[in-house]
């Protein structure tokens, strides 16, 4: 049976873009497969923090996770930092990843620009999103578009170890080199239909450095205030020209928001001009908040309540300890510690 890993840095609050392009698909497959969700705190600091923040911003994610619906009672959900064994895993990975794959991560190239100084974690990133899967051989990772990249690194790291360490399997292969065991799974990405959120400036991708983002837990009012003065079709100037729904964000958002019968009706009223655009934000608005008000309602419980988090994340860490232990112990073993 497939095991399921992924991450989520606590960078931010939780954005529409995380939740559309990753968080709600966990919630979804937590009851299909065995799976392990985790708050990478080690990437988070790749980046310069504030260590005050930084603890704050763990809580807040785990808040948030669990209010969006993921059950610790169904999953797994962790602290990366809590299971050290993802830091030793990752320096053997270190020590096998070609230069030339971690420089051209696109990832690495648009934070290093951003960066004065670049430091070695910033490219390393990768490395240790590998250690953090293969700890758990996991074979599927529900992500964004943007991690699609940094999976086929953790593939090439796995192919890497398995031909330079797996046991040998005593077979010969076509190519007459001897076959290795797979102990490492070569992980694949599980896409949703909302891979790639853009941002309410319609430019870019939906992201906290781009402060182009809708948080999870806003107000209505805020949520509002933001949607209001949102771009739509660049075309429609006047309140009288047809639009594009295909080209516009808002649209793209009401498909993930809102049901197909308002989705149709979105785009009849967009195209024939019958509504103008702040016709249309306010219908989205209504969709967001029926899929959003159960999870306002769930985190502020779960923020009055802390030690229910801690607990749900201790339990989490004390099951994920002991898969890392096995298969650290199993590699260890493999590369002659
Ligand atoms: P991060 O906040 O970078 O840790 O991302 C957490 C998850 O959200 C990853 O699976 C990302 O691929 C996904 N994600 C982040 N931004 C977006 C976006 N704008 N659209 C779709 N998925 C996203
Ligand atoms: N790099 C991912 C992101 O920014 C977060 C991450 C870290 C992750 N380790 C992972 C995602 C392992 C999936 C699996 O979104």
């Amino acid at each position: 049976m497939s095991r399921i890993f992924s991450g989520i840095q606590p960078s931010g609050e939780l954005h529409i873009g995380n939740y559309l392009g990753a968080v709600r698909n966990w919630v979804r497959l937590q009851h299909e497969f065995e799976s392990i969700f985790c708050v990478v705190d080690y990437h988070a600091i790749t980046l310069p923090y504030e260590p005050d923040m930084l603890r704050e911003r763990r809580h807040a994610m785990a808040v948030s996770l669990l209010a969006a619906g993921i059950d610790p009672n169904v999953c797994t959900l962790f602290v990366q930092s809590q299971v050290p064994e993802h830091t030793e895993l990752a320096w053997f990975f270190n020590t096998i990843t070609p230069l030339g794959e971690l420089e051209r991560q696109t990832q690495f190239k648009e934070k290093s620009q951003r960066q004065e100084s670049v430091a070695a974690g910033i490219l390393n990133y990768p490395v240790l999103q590998a250690a953090d899967i293969l700890l758990y051989r996991a074979d599927t990772v529900p992500v964004g578009e943007d991690q699609v990249q940094h999976l086929e690194l953790s593939r090439v790291v796995a192919r890497k170890w398995n031909s330079m360490f797996g046991r040998r399997t005593g077979r010969t292969l076509d190519d007459g080199t001897e076959e290795r065991e797979a102990f490492f799974p070569e992980p694949q990405a599980l896409l949703t239909p909302t891979r790639r959120i853009m941002g309410l400036d319609g430019h870019a991708k939906m992201s906290k450095s781009m402060g182009n983002t809708i948080a999870l837990l806003e107000t209505p009012e805020q949520i509002w205030a933001k949607l209001r003065p949102a771009v739509t079709d660049p075309k429609r100037i006047k309140r009288t020209d047809p639009g594009t729904p295909e080209v516009c964000n808002i649209y793209h958002l009401h498909k993930a928001f809102s049901p197909p019968e308002t989705v149709e009706h979105v785009a009849h009223m967009c195209r024939t001009a019958g509504w103008g655009c702040i016709d249309c934000k306010k219908v989205l608005a209504e969709s967001m908040e029926t899929e959003l008000v159960p999870i306002r309602r769930r985190a502020a419980e779960l923020a009055a309540d802390p030690s229910r988090v801690d607990d749900a994340l201790a339990s989490g860490a004390a099951h994920c300890r002991a898969i890392a232990r096995e298969t650290i112990d199993a590699a260890r073993e493999r590369m002659g510690f």
